[in-house]
């Protein structure tokens, strides 16, 4: 059972004539994260105190954190820079032959997109792009898309644009059958939406930190499937190694790697400023509960689809969104005048494609809508 979970405005620094509603672009800071950046930050000014442990211990907190978040191990957590690093490293670890297909979404984020184009020229294979469901459901029209000769499914489980979702256990249990390999991008979802990689079995997911894990631009996590712990890295680094923790003993070469998905991490992840910034923001998330954020997030866009239709606005993939990101579309006005007039109101939103895209979080109550919706309305007299 979840609970709603009553607003958290206090834990961040947003001044009163704000209204953010764009989590989906980048998280403000929590202050305890903030608290922690500044506090790694100075810990370089004093590298006498920087021990050989202080490389790992923290990079095994975040991983173990992250790891809980989506039902896995820590032992299955690599550390990414970007989400592109993450799905670079899935395409290479991946075989796909000539004439097979590559499976992705119509308008789906670059990031999870040129990898793929690039391996499908590559390899002689097909890039498939499921177009634009009439009815907003890409469940449906994903499993229509999968059988027999595709290679690789590579998806978000909310797509970025205007917040429609995917039914990722029944598309990982279609790709099991056909024995295609399932790639995630969770940039969009994780930490606002449940996720389980127990009951989605994908192949790879990854997930950058900045929006919905509320942590640091520039990380980010990527889940491997024990199948793929003997895969090859991107790169060579010396801490994915298995003699790492012996600093004076480095260039005694060693052929293995650190256990599980490490061998994957990135070069110098032990960042001392992002991996405390991480371990705050995934200790409030797990705090809270994704389950619970998602209900508070659901009932808050509900309220905004209820008062966008009112406003005469249509809700695009009504029926098929996830609960914390809406995108509202504005068929006859200039997008641009619009963003003009929120901002200058002090209302932030994204537009992408044609839509508004409005991605709430738990520092956002009924009241930031209503300004939301009195600016769009401002701007559409006739409705
Ligand atoms: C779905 C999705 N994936 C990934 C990213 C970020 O990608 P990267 O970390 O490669 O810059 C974004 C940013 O908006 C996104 O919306």
């Amino acid at each position: 059972m979840s609970t709603v979970i009553e607003n958290q405005r206090h834990l961040f620094r947003i001044p009163d004539d704000i209204t953010y509603l764009n989590c989906a672009y980048m998280s403000p800071q929590l202050n305890s994260v903030e608290a922690a950046g500044i506090e790694g930050l100075r810990r370089k000014s004093a590298p006498w105190e920087i021990t050989t442990e202080d490389f790992f211990t923290d990079s095994e907190r975040a991983r173990e954190l992250f790891a809980r978040l989506i039902g896995a191990r820590a032992n299955d957590i690599a550390f990414i820079p970007s989400a592109s690093y993450g799905i670079a490293t899935a395409a290479r670890n991946i075989h796909v032959g000539a004439g097979e297909k590559i499976v992705v979404l119509a308008e789906q984020f670059p990031s999870n997109y040129y990898t793929w184009q690039k391996l499908a020229e590559q390899c002689g294979a097909h890039l498939h792009t499921v177009p634009v469901p009439a009815d907003g459901d890409w469940t449906a029209a994903l499993l229509e898309t999968l059988n027999d000769g595709v290679a690789v499914v590579a998806i978000p489980q909310v797509h970025w644009a205007d917040g429609s979702l995917v039914n990722l256990e029944a598309v990982g249990e279609r790709c099991r059958r056909i024995a295609a390999a399932l790639v995630l991008d969770l940039t969009q979802s994780a930490g606002a939406l449940p996720f389980d990689v127990s009951a989605v079995e994908p192949d790879f997911a990854v997930a950058a930190c900045y929006k919905w894990l509320l942590g640091p631009y520039s990380l980010g996590f990527m889940y491997a499937h024990p199948r793929h712990h003997d895969g090859s890295p991107l790169e060579e680094n010396w801490i994915a190694r298995a003699n790492s923790r012996d600093l004076a003993a480095l260039s005694d070469y060693d052929a293995r790697y650190q256990s599980g998905a490490r061998r994957f991490d990135v070069g110098e992840r032990s960042n001392l400023v992002m991996m405390p910034m991480i371990i705050r923001a995934l200790e409030q998330i797990d705090g809270w509960g994704v389950e619970n954020i998602s209900a508070t997030l659901a009932r808050l866009s509900r309220y905004l689809a209820e008062r966008a239709v009112e406003a005469g606005l249509a809700v695009s993939a009504a029926g098929h969104n996830a609960p914390h990101l809406t995108g509202l579309r504005l068929p006859r006005q200039d997008p641009r005048a619009v963003l003009e007039a929120l901002n200058a109101a002090g209302v932030y939103i994204s537009l992408r494609g044609d839509c508004v895209r409005v991605s709430p979080h738990l520092y956002n109550d009924k009241d930031d809508i209503d300004r939301l919706i009195a600016v769009l309305r401002r701007q559409r007299p006739q409705v």
